[in-house]
């Protein structure tokens, strides 16, 4: 392995059970804002907590920021910063305390540890909470000193579980502003797991895809997006005639009502796509090249693995079943 990656694992496979939660999975992050991106039960806290050394692996072996996931965890989770995705603060805990004491776990001396609490809690915007108890806090206020708790020691890397959970939009905004700037400055890294496709693209510009513990894509996103480049058209009558002319002529063709996109194959694809409109006699009210989101990127590469999924609400939802607590039994019994 090399150090050329701020995270990398190679056939990592991890187990519970006879369920395989990480199936051999090979990643290599570089420094700078990826995103771990994949439907609930895809892996992502699974991959977190094995990377962080919180619990074993079955297979396979990880290096994050050069230290072996298998024996160096408490080095690992000495130099990262970690914001878990279950509840890990003391209710009963002002916020300056309780970051502080954040600092003094990994090995701060108590008053350094103090006046970084001080800083950090105005960072992320709780400069005149500071002194408030947690249990009073709202949810963004919670992930806020949660967020101040894992970058106390200012770390090179940051590893944040679906940060944006459970906040209102204003609040959602402010996290990933403050994300995007813990990354722009001074060169450090950021791992963001999240299900939201929206989060990911705003803060981060590369991406590891998980689907059922498998990886289904990883790289930037721009390079990832070019894979597939669609024309958008919008169509008056005959849309059916049109969606099949094309398709008989060998197009791949995604429609929604009157509008269809086409897999653009080489330049010619715009000249058929009109030929093929004036034989089918639809009119064709607009024709652009089509700007891909994740979601569009998501589909493609699941229609390509062979899975049938009309659209990724059907999997990047939060219903109820999924507020489950994930943290590991032995952090839940210390209280953190
Ligand atoms: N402690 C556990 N024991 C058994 N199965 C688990 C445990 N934690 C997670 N799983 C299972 O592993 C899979 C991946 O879960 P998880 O890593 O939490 O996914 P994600 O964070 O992407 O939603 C799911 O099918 C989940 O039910
Ligand atoms: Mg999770």
């Amino acid at each position: 392995m090399s150090d050329q990656f701020v995270i990398e694992t190679n056939d990592l496979v991890k187990s519970y059970g006879p369920h395989i939660a990480l199936d051999s999975l090979s990643l290599k992050v570089k420094a700078g804002a990826t995103g771990l991106l994949g439907p609930n039960g895809a892996g992502k806290s699974t991959m977190i907590k094995t990377l962080l050394g919180l619990i074993g692996v079955t297979s396979g072996e990880g290096k994050v920021l050069g230290f072996n996931i298998r024996t160096e965890g408490e080095n690992i989770r000495s130099k990262i910063g970690y914001l878990p995705e279950y509840d890990c603060l003391n209710p009963g805990l002002d916020a300056i305390h309780q970051v502080a004491y954040s600092g003094e776990l990994i090995g701060m001396n108590p008053t350094s540890a103090m006046q970084r609490a001080h800083e950090v809690l105005e960072y992320v915007g709780l400069r005149d909470q500071r002194y408030r108890k947690i249990e009073t806090f709202s949810t963004g206020m919670v992930q806020a000193t949660k967020l101040a708790c894992s970058i106390i020691h200012d770390p090179e890397l940051l590893i944040t579980d679906e940060p944006s959970n459970g906040l209102d939009s204003r609040a959602r905004e402010f996290m990933l502003k403050t994300l995007q700037q813990i990354v722009g400055e001074g060169g450090r890294s950021l791992l963001m797991a999240s299900h939201l496709m929206d989060d990911v693209e705003k803060v981060c510009d590369r991406i590891v895809m998980l689907h059922k513990g498998r990886l289904i894509a990883q790289g930037r996103i721009e390079d990832l997006k070019s894979i597939d480049q669609e024309i958008e058209i919008h169509v008056w009558g005959h849309a059916s005639e049109l969606e099949r002319e094309l398709q008989n002529s060998g197009y791949e063709v995604r429609r929604t009502g009157r509008v269809m996109r086409v897999v653009r194959q080489d330049e010619s694809t715009y000249a058929a796509i009109i030929e093929s409109a004036a034989k089918s006699g639809a009119q064709l009210r607009r024709m652009n090249d089509h700007e891909p989101s994740l979601e569009d990127l998501f589909l493609v590469i699941m229609e390509r693995l062979g899975y049938s999924v009309k659209s990724s609400a059907e999997l990047f939802h939060f219903g109820p079943s999924s507020s489950k607590v994930d943290a590991p039994s032995e952090l839940k019994e210390v209280g953190r």
